[in-house]
């Protein structure tokens, strides 16, 4: 008995440090939060045409302003909840779920009266498909004030022949490779996401620093549940 007790006391002090380390109690993307580091920070990341993003004005709206009405089109929406100043690889998993069936780019958002929102990218269409995306949160006292995605070329696939280079930034494979479309290769999307700016107390966050020093390896490596799905495949099919 009295080491039952014990133990779960020790449970109930370990429940409680994991929930004093996230202080941010805003799960949804839509609406504006302060973070600090080690703080949970949520955004979202939705699919559709790129015209879907802008109104009749060409402006660049978030999802959140309900003028887009991105609900009433045809686009699909994904929530992430990575550790401010982690870097985190976030998946979509591309199983049943083919971009290109949804207009082909995205954006990152977060966000109401301070909302922030990336320029669309391109995922995928009938003839490409881009599986690997550096996405950059960057922070002001705390608050969200831009979301932009890192391209570094094509250095990633330089030389590799089962890959082309679109428009001078991004490695693509053909989408008749891609699992989703009868092909072999499984094209889910990684998202390596990285932290820059200061928290809510001015600390600085340095995730992004460490991803551009870490950018000669590959990143993916790191993540061992990912190795063999994500990078591995593409040179053992073709
Ligand atoms: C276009 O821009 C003007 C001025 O910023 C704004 O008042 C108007 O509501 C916008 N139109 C649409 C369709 O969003
Ligand atoms: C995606 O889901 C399928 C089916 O559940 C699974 O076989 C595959 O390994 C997953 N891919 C990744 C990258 O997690
Ligand atoms: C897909 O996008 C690429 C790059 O923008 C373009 O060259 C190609 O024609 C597009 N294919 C289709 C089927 O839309």
């Amino acid at each position: 008995m009295a080491s039952l007790s014990i133990l779960v006391t020790t449970m109930m002090m370990i429940l409680g440090l994991i929930t004093a380390s996230d202080n941010n109690h805003v799960y949804s993307p839509c609406t504006d939060t302060q973070v600090q580091i080690s703080d949970g920070f949520t955004f979202g990341i939705a699919f559709a045409s790129s015209n879907f993003f802008g109104n009749a004005n060409k402006s660049q709206l978030s999802p959140c302003d309900r003028r887009l009405d991105l609900p009433n089109k045809n686009s699909q929406l994904a929530l992430f909840r990575p550790k401010v100043d982690e870097i985190s690889l976030l998946t979509i998993n591309t199983s049943s779920f083919s971009p290109d069936a949804y207009g082909g780019y995205m954006v990152a958002f977060a966000g109401r009266k301070y909302a922030a929102r990336s320029p669309p990218a391109f995922v995928a269409n009938g003839s490409y498909t881009v599986t690997s995306f550096t996405l950059v949160l960057e922070f002001k006292k705390g608050r969200l004030q831009n979301l932009y995605w890192k391209r570094d070329g094509c250095s990633k696939c330089s030389g590799n022949s089962n890959f082309v280079c679109l428009n001078k930034q991004d490695c693509a494979i053909k989408t008749n490779n891609c699992k989703n479309h009868q092909g072999t290769v499984d094209c889910s999307l990684g998202i390596q996401v990285a932290f820059s700016g200061t928290d809510k107390h001015l600390s600085s966050l340095n995730s992004w620093y460490e991803v551009e020093n870490l950018r000669q390896y590959s990143l993916y490596g790191l993540y061992s549940n990912l190795k063999g799905s994500l990078t591995g495949q593409y040179n053992k099919i073709f």
